[in-house]
């Protein structure tokens, strides 16, 4: 594996599977490693905490920075190259001044509309469309794998790269699954940040998206994840059923819906969602009775 840290030495990677991430590298960064190596393609991994996707009160500096272990990580995958750059191969102008780039980019109305993400962390999305054109910009990728992990940003990206196919040429954009621990908890760099007791209680996420296969409107399935992420001690930023597509509201379950929590356990914030598929109103109210070995009620 090349260890690349200037921008001048990626020409080589052109057409590349490329996976970005901030390091503190785990398995569902790895899971999308993986992803990308099946395309045939060489892989190539940038590791840069971003300063302008974090707001002035949230973790930069205490974000976890683990670079030998995650070097160690990406070799044993098989990664072609890790892409380390410095602050200033990203941000010439500096990070004030990189800053107010961002805040005058047009986002997709998916990155601010639907009052999630882009409520609870306003610029937060700015320096993701920054950071993620620039490094794009920079590596030529013919795909890019993002987690569903982070499904708001994830939609995100794949609207922005629509909406500026001149820039990115045919760039695919590649949706990777979340991957979770054995007892359901969504894999990420911040859970290390857990007590024992808030690790426990941080199970209250999955818990409360799994139950919510049982409801037979949003509304209750809203209810249903309250109650549950409540009864742990959890504080709630949102916990919501919404279209899987513009992740705006919805009152039925008659089209791909996306359920989406974001709930903090003491210090750490977590996120986690789940898709809901589609369920034909005239044929069952639940779907998914079968696998509860009751019968849908009838109309
Ligand atoms: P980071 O949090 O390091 O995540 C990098 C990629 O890994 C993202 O696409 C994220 O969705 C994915 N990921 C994280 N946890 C995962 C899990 N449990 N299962 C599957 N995929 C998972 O997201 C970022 O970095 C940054 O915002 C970035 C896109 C790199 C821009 O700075």
């Amino acid at each position: 594996m090349i260890l690349v840290e200037s921008p001048k030495h990626l020409a080589a990677y052109a057409g590349c599977a490329f996976v970005p991430t901030m390091g503190a590298l785990h398995q569902g960064h790895a899971s999308l490693v993986k992803r990308a190596r099946e395309s045939g393609k060489p892989t190539v991994v940038s590791i840069f905490v971003n300063p302008t996707q974090f707001g002035p009160t949230e973790d930069l500096d205490r974000y976890p920075r683990t670079l030998d272990a995650d070097l160690a990580l990406l070799e044993s995958l098989g990664t072609a190259a890790a892409y380390c750059p410095p602050i200033d191969a990203l941000y010439p102008e500096g990070i004030a001044a990189s800053m107010q780039v961002a805040s005058a980019l047009a986002l997709p109305a998916v990155a601010t509309e639907p009052r999630l993400e882009d409520l609870c962390r306003p610029s937060h999305f700015a320096g993701v469309a920054l950071v993620v054109g620039r490094l794009f910009d920079q590596v030529r990728p013919a795909s890019a794998y993002f987690g569903e992990k982070d499904y708001q940003q994830l939609r995100l990206v794949e609207d922005f790269v629509a909406t500026e196919r001149e820039r990115f040429g045919a760039l695919e954009i590649v949706r990777c699954p979340t991957l979770r621990e054995s007892d359901g908890l969504a894999m990420s760099s911040r859970n290390r940040f857990l007590s024992a007791p808030s690790r426990a209680a941080a199970l209250a996420l999955s818990r409360a998206l799994r139950a919510t296969h049982m409801a037979f409107r949003p509304a209750d399935a809203e209810r249903m994840m309250r109650d549950e992420l409540t009864k742990s001690g959890l504080a709630i930023e949102y916990a919501v059923v919404r279209d899987a597509n513009t992740l705006l509201e919805v009152q039925t379950f008659e089209a791909p819906t996306r359920v989406l929590i974001a709930a903090r356990c003491e210090a750490v914030r977590l996120i986690d969602n789940v898709a809901m598929p589609a369920r034909d109103p005239t044929k069952s109210k639940c779907p998914f009775a079968a696998l509860f070995g009751f019968a849908a009620p009838s109309e």
